[in-house]
């Protein structure tokens, strides 16, 4: 195939080998940190490339398509794709597509770690040490939450939800309750499981894990109200997207004893924490490294790769966004 790509980072040698296979001659950005915008636009004019191999933090609008109108397709290396401007698509004669499938194991086990995390309060007593406190056994000392019993919320009920709740009804004997557009089959077989409205499963879970997109209709759905409503012994557990939270009110609420505690793998001003979070004790925060396992990483590659052939090829990606 005489084509040539533009990548914006590093991907794994997996999706390179594959586009060498398939004669894609590829440019690689090289930065460690996610390019600005005008970097990404500037080597998108440096030639007719056929199309991009993008990430979830590279802006996808108006002008970085004008920098580029050779390229037909978007691949996006990452399951969500909240990154692109969907309308600006909708003008052009692109492609858009993402990775579905590929994190649904990490993702699920990281969230449940950050459950873990929060109940048994590994971070604080890691800090403890690490801090040279301790000063020898006390049976008041950290006292945490018991997992097993507890009724946990899924505001999201897809792939990476499905997997967060077997982990828990089958290791924990919890019981599941998950708000979704969609009847889930499998989550409604196993016992106990209901489907419920999302203000319903704030209101009745003990531990909340969000598992949706980022849409319009879903930026601050946890705000100030929404946290008023949950449980005050209640955790919230975030590895979607940072925006469904407000994270401002849920500094207020996390400092007020509104909820309990909170984990986020995600944050609405990512790269940036929003002011004191990081000064809260009953806050586990990680680098957006749910989906980081080289199983994961590969996976995407080659799932990227093989929307950019089967577009080039016949002008729709297997995972087509849009
Ligand atoms: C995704 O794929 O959308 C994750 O957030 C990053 O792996």
């Amino acid at each position: 195939m005489d084509k040539q790509i533009y990548i914006t980072r590093k991907i794994p040698e997996t999706g390179l080998k594959l586009l060498r296979e398939k004669g894609i001659k590829f440019d690689m950005g090289t930065s460690k940190v996610p390019p600005t915008k005008k970097e990404i636009i500037k080597a998108l004019k440096k030639k007719k490339y056929d199309g991009v191999i993008s990430f979830l933090t590279d802006p996808l609008d108006k002008e970085v398509f004008d920098a580029c109108p050779t390229a037909k397709v978007f691949a996006n290396f990452s399951v969500g794709y909240n990154n692109v401007d969907l309308d600006e698509v909708k003008k052009r004669n692109i492609c858009i597509s993402n990775t579905p499938g590929t994190s649904a194991t990490a993702v699920a086990e990281h969230t449940v770690a950050l459950m873990l995390a929060l109940t048994t309060r590994l971070v604080e007593g890691d800090e403890f040490m690490r801090k040279g406190k301790y000063k020898g056994w006390d049976p008041e000392l950290f006292i945490g939450t018991d997992m097993k019993g507890k009724v946990i919320g899924l505001i999201g009920a897809g792939q990476i939800g499905t997997e967060v709740a077997k982990i828990l009804h089958y290791g924990f004997g919890s019981q599941i309750l998950y708000s979704d557009i969609s009847q889930n089959v499998e989550l409604d077989n196993i016992e106990g499981t209901i489907r419920k409205t999302t203000e319903e499963i704030l209101r009745e879970a003990d531990i909340v894990s969000l598992h949706i997109p980022l849409l319009p209709t879903t930026h601050h759905l946890i705000n100030k109200e929404s946290l008023s409503t949950m449980k005050k012994t209640a955790f919230l557990i975030n590895t979607s997207r940072g925006s469904i939270v407000n994270e401002k009110a849920l500094v207020e609420a996390l400092k007020n004893d509104i909820i309990r505690g909170a984990a986020l793998d995600v944050f609405e001003f990512e790269p940036k924490l929003t002011k004191g979070l990081s000064k809260l004790s009953n806050i586990v925060l990680t680098p957006h490294i749910a989906s980081a396992r080289q199983s994961a990483r590969d996976m995407m590659a080659e799932i990227a790769v093989k929307n950019i052939v089967s577009a080039l090829e016949s002008g729709k990606a297997i995972n087509n966004c849009y």
